[in-house]
């Protein structure tokens, strides 16, 4: 409470939906938010796939529309790439960057996800910036560090002006689609210390930056997050997948 940053409930659909059921959710939120303002800014980010239709529904409503990865490169011979620019040019506004998955599943480093930012701000696109400690870091209390590590990794790779661009969202490795969640002090005393790192590159910008919260983000719990000073908004997986959950979410306020 209390602070002028923009609020977010971000739709991360990872790899679900069919183009048609995207197209059918995305007119069907459309259809039901027309009229009303909604208290947090709605974003859905479908698959590859899935942008241009997403985006075609979307256009016009109050609802954004982002990828959920990009690759290095404008045009090539990169087999299976996207890049950025086509992302934009389907639609997309916003792309996120550096989830937990992609580091985990698809090897990407601090270096890549740094360099994906830069990329990101290059094609137009604002990165959405995950970063968040794994069950064992956490067990080890080495949040701080991990956190510390992976912010400031975006230092070497992407210009001040491309670190304005954008959210981070804090998402503990531990609590994504696991039901379990981190005391919501414990994780408004990482989204403080986030913007405390970034104040070193980005001094006057830094308490603009949103910073959000994932991980079992549900219409049950997101209250608590949301009333934190220094939570933004939440990156939601699972319980965005239901039109009606959604909805709640997006229209919670602190
Ligand atoms: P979850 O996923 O809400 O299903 O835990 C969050 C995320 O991975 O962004």
């Amino acid at each position: 409470m209390g602070n002028t940053r923009e609020r977010f409930l971000i739709a991360n659909w990872k790899m679900h939906k069919t183009v048609g059921e995207s197209r059918a959710f995305a007119r069907e939120v459309v259809r039901r938010i027309k009229g009303t303002t909604l208290r947090n800014q709605l974003m859905i980010c479908p698959t590859a796939p899935s942008l241009w239709a997403v985006g075609q529904e979307l256009s016009g409503s109050q609802v954004s529309l982002g990828a959920q990865n990009l690759d290095l490169g404008r045009e090539g011979a990169f087999t299976g790439a996207t890049s950025g620019y086509l992302l934009h040019e389907a639609g997309a506004k916003w792309v996120i960057v550096g989830h937990s998955e992609r580091r985990q599943y698809f090897a990407e480093g601090d270096d890549l996800i740094g360099q994906k930012v830069a990329q990101a701000w290059e094609s137009h696109l604002r990165p959405i910036v995950c970063v968040g400690e794994s069950l064992g870091e956490y067990q080890e209390a080495r949040t701080i560090s991990v956190i510390t590590r992976q912010i400031e990794a975006l230092f070497s790779k992407a210009t001040e002006e491309a670190l304005r661009t954008i959210i981070v969202a804090y998402e503990p490795i531990w609590a994504i689609g696991t039901g379990e969640v981190p005391q919501p002090s414990q994780a408004n005393n990482v989204a403080a210390l986030i913007r405390k790192i970034l104040a070193q590159k980005i001094p006057d910008d830094a308490d603009n930056i949103p910073v959000l919260y994932g991980g079992s983000v549900s219409p049950k719990n997101i209250h608590q997050f949301l009333n934190e000073p220094h939570i933004d908004g939440a990156l939601v997986g699972g319980a965005s997948l239901q039109v009606e959950e959604l909805l709640k979410m997006a229209d919670i306020s602190s």
